[in-house]
């Protein structure tokens, strides 16, 4: 199949989370499977700086309408691998910038003008360079325009761009919502301005478009696709995805296996396998020594490693400080976001030297030492789409500790509930539910057979992507 894929972070050029990790291995995987996949990227500085982008030759030149202005920008390509192509869809004003969405303190204000050009940009590169794709497959809220203005262009000209659109969602809680005045810029007929169009509160959202428009609709677990159907979770879009019910379907990302398997990975200090895990010893070592923690403390040792905000549930942490201070255990968190909770963490590792360490940075490679080294992997998000690290956690012989939410539920397997095939812990999304995984997992870790043995399960479990995206396939066949 010829295989497009639209969206605003690509591992290993850009990412902010894990939206970049899984289209960057899911196009991978596609591409090694034999189809002819395109990604389209915004060209971020980040991105054209990159060192893989170095050979990227422009393709075309982009003259872009934009409501009553055209805008000019470039599309430069390159092929980091045989199937693949990587189209960058550059304007300077528009995305020379530092970061892919904005300032610590701020969105920035012409968000929605970046990403109506973006999408626009890859139509018009599909119309130029006659791609005739058989899926172009958008995700989230930034390419939430992409498909009606697919069709919107494909009527306009009178030519075929894609068979079949697909839209992901993997983040309810980021809509793309912006002052309707703003919707003249996308040069689409005045009547999708209502309410069976873009128009959410008044406003324009641009996830709403995708859900409405595309052919088919998923998310990135079967959890999380039905709790996005109710109130608690569907931030005000359930009515709309309800809409939807028959099309969308969950799909579990899988994991980049070149890049997180620990007998291979080479940000480690020494590599393990389930056969023989004596390599995760020195990584905990390791760990502990770099956040200057005894490197022979031998209780439970918790890793976090997560975009510092609301989703992911850290003020249940903080909630309970108690249970840090009563018992003999190591907490080391990595991320960096809100600054506020970035404050709260730093008293709390302030109040407890030598137990609780902060790691206020983004950083790659101490993402997968925190992975490697650490016992249990801490993840008390209150929603989750689908979640990377509690997988990476059960690759890397780390016990998850989750909550019992959409992608968490569907891909960790509680111990109490599956004593012989369980691989970690599910509690509530509650600082009393927090409390209680925390207690049992203290339990679990003085118990040694039985925690080897929840490790090596979550070892040999199959999280590859080349399982994963025989699904997409799956799905792309379907819809076409
Ligand atoms: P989300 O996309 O909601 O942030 P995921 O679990 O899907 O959650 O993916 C998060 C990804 O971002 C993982 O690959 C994780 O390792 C990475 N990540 C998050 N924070 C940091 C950080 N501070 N340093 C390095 N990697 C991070
Ligand atoms: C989003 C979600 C996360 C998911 C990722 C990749 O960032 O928050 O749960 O794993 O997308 O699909």
């Amino acid at each position: 199949m010829k295989i497009v894929h639209v969206a605003s972070e690509l591992f290993p050029y850009v990412k902010t989370g894990g939206l970049a990790d899984a289209v960057g291995a899911l196009s991978t995987t596609l591409a090694d499977l034999g189809h002819e996949v395109t990604v389209f990227v915004p060209g971020y500085r980040a991105v054209v700086d990159h060192p893989m982008a170095a050979g990227a030759k422009r393709t075309l030149r982009l003259r872009i309408e934009m409501g009553d202005v055209f805008m000019s920008g470039d599309v430069l390509s390159f092929s980091p691998r045989p199937n693949l192509t990587i189209c960058l869809v550059c304007r300077e004003e528009f995305f020379d910038r530092r970061s892919p969405y904005g300032t610590p303190e701020r969105d920035y204000e012409d968000n929605h003008h970046r990403f109506i050009f973006f999408c626009k940009g890859v139509v018009e590169t599909l119309r130029f360079l006659e791609l005739r794709a058989d899926v172009v497959h958008g995700h989230d809220w930034q390419c939430g325009l992409l498909p009606v203005l697919l069709r919107h262009a494909e009527q306009r000209h009178g030519a075929t761009l894609a068979m079949k659109t697909v839209f992901s969602i993997h983040n309810i809680a980021f809509q793309g919502v912006f002052p309707m005045r703003s919707f003249y810029r996308t040069n689409l007929p005045d009547e999708l301005m209502g309410i069976d169009g873009v128009e959410f509160y008044g406003q324009m959202s641009m996830m709403k478009a995708g859900i409405l428009f595309a052919d088919r609709v998923m998310t990135v677990s079967p959890r999380y696709a039905r709790e996005i159907q109710t109130p608690e979770f569907g931030c005000g879009l359930e009515g709309v995805i309800g809409t939807r019910a028959d099309d969308i379907v969950g799909l579990i990302n899988g994991i980049d296996t070149n890049v997180w398997n620990p007998a291979t990975d080479a940000l480690i200090p020494a590599n393990f396998t389930a056969k023989d895990l004596a390599g995760k010893a020195a990584c905990r070592a390791d760990l502990l020594k770099r956040v200057n923690f005894d490197p022979k403390f031998a209780g439970p040792v918790i890793g976090v490693v997560c975009r510092l905000t609301e989703q992911k549930g850290l003020d249940l942490v903080l909630a309970n400080e108690a249970f840090f201070r009563a018992n003999d255990v190591r907490l080391i968190v990595l991320g960096t976001g809100d600054k506020r909770l970035e404050e709260e963490l730093r008293k709390l590792a302030a109040a407890l030297p030598g137990r609780v360490a902060l790691c206020a940075r983004h950083d790659e490679a101490m993402s997968h030492l925190v992975e490697a080294g650490s016992d249990f992997f801490l993840m008390p998000s209150r929603f989750e789409p689908c979640g990377l690290n509690q997988m990476y956690s059960q690759a890397y012989g780390t016990v998850p500790l989750v909550s019992r939410v959409g992608g968490l539920a569907d891909t960790v397997i509680d111990l109490d509930a599956s004593p012989e095939t369980g691989t970690g812990i599910l509690f509530p999304p509650t600082a009393k539910g927090v409390a209680e995984g925390l207690a049992r997992a203290a339990a679990l870790h003085a118990e040694p057979a039985r925690f080897k043995a929840a490790q090596i399960r979550g070892m040999q479990r199959d999280f590859s992507w080349m399982t994963a995206a025989r699904a997409y396939e799956r799905l792309y066949n379907d819809a076409i």
